[in-house]
């Protein structure tokens, strides 16, 4: 008997407060025109101060379980992706954990920047495959605001926060196909976010906020992605026409486009929440399955493409039939 890992919950957490480009334009020297033409962003959300990526990742994970209809208790490992965790330790994992009243579980992080939620996936996978866990808890919650140098046009433009969440349960059914993760720690100082009180002794002193150089980022992150559809799709033997639904990591509209274009994907066929929420890092593809899922895009049996692109660099897929 084959065993596959089935998605029976989907969920997704935007805080209320909206931060619009022309906002931003009153305190950095940039525009709306400039932003919407460069990435495809119009507004990203911005946590409240009393919230932290546990706290959202609460409210996206009860929804998925909600969704899933099953008890908390029925979880056996809990996974969340963050690159803004509340604390150093415990991982945002054992808070959630914590928050969710589950006992007997295990629960960690994973830290592979925006490609978290992929990677958290991929291991799910592994562990439900080999009949370790039967539920598993994938969360993605990301408070980039406040890694954020507000003062940076180059970066502060792109980020935005949020929470998205997916159960997975064990089941004879066809659900992932494969995963696909890769990482490559030799581009550090292309997009790196520093550990101010960890530094090495000598180590420049730099604030914790986002580094980027956009533009090398951007090149690298197409062809990267152009190469992730082709291996996902070999290790499947299925044709590009097999996909029904493109879910990309929201970073920049022109990779997105880019990625459906190898694809030969009609936009329509792509999922985009970029324009309203920015890159909620590892949050935004969960999110935006969460979302076609919920408005009924997403239907039983379609076949999706998740893929996401982030600092390590660290890129990865997951293809499912839903
Ligand atoms: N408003 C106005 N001008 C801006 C600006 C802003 N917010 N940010 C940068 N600029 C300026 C630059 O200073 C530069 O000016 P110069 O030509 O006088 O030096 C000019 O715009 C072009 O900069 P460049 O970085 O080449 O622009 P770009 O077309 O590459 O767009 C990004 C910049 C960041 C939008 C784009 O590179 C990108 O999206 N990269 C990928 C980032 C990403 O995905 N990161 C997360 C990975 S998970």
């Amino acid at each position: 008997m084959t065993r596959y890992s089935r998605v029976i919950g989907t969920g997704g957490y935007l805080p209320s407060e909206i931060l619009t480009n022309d906002q931003i334009s009153e305190t950095v020297d940039t525009s709306d025109s400039w932003i919407f033409e460069r990435t495809g962003i119009k507004s990203r959300r911005i946590a409240a101060p009393d919230e932290t990526a546990a706290s959202m990742a609460e409210i996206a994970a009860r929804q998925a379980i909600a969704m899933g209809g099953i008890d908390p208790e029925e979880i056996d490992l809990v996974i969340v992706a963050t690159g803004t965790p509340d604390r150093v330790y415990p991982s945002t994992g054992c808070l959630l954990q914590h928050r969710l009243g589950i006992k007997h579980c295990v629960a960690f992080d994973v830290q592979a920047a925006c490609s978290g939620a992929i990677f958290g996936l991929s291991i799910a996978d592994q562990y439900i495959k080999t009949g370790a866990a039967r539920k598993v808890l994938i969360v993605g919650s990301e408070i980039c605001s406040r890694i954020v140098d507000w003062t940076d046009r180059t970066t502060c433009v792109l980020f935005g926060d949020g929470a998205g969440a997916l159960l997975l349960g064990a089941s004879e059914e066809t659900g992932i196909l494969s995963t696909h993760i890769h990482s490559a720690g030799e581009y550090e100082e292309l997009l790196y976010c520093p550990n101010p009180q960890a530094a090495a002794n000598g180590h420049k002193h730099e604030m914790g906020f986002i580094n980027m150089r956009g533009n090398e980022v951007f090149k690298v992150a197409v062809n990267t992605l152009g190469r992730i559809v082709d291996e996902t799709l070999e290790a499947n033997a299925l044709d590009k026409e097999a996909i029904d639904w493109l879910v990309p990591h929201q970073a920049n509209i022109r990779i997105i486009q880019a990625t459906a274009k190898k694809l030969k994907m009609p936009m329509e066929q792509v999922v985009v929440t970029l324009e309203n929420q920015g890159n909620t890092s590892s949050a935004s593809v969960l999110l935006a399955f969460n979302e076609a899922v919920r408005d009924g895009r997403i239907q039983r049996g379609q076949i999706v493409l998740l893929e996401a692109f982030g600092a390590g660099f660290t890129w990865g897929s997951a293809l499912l039939k839903y």
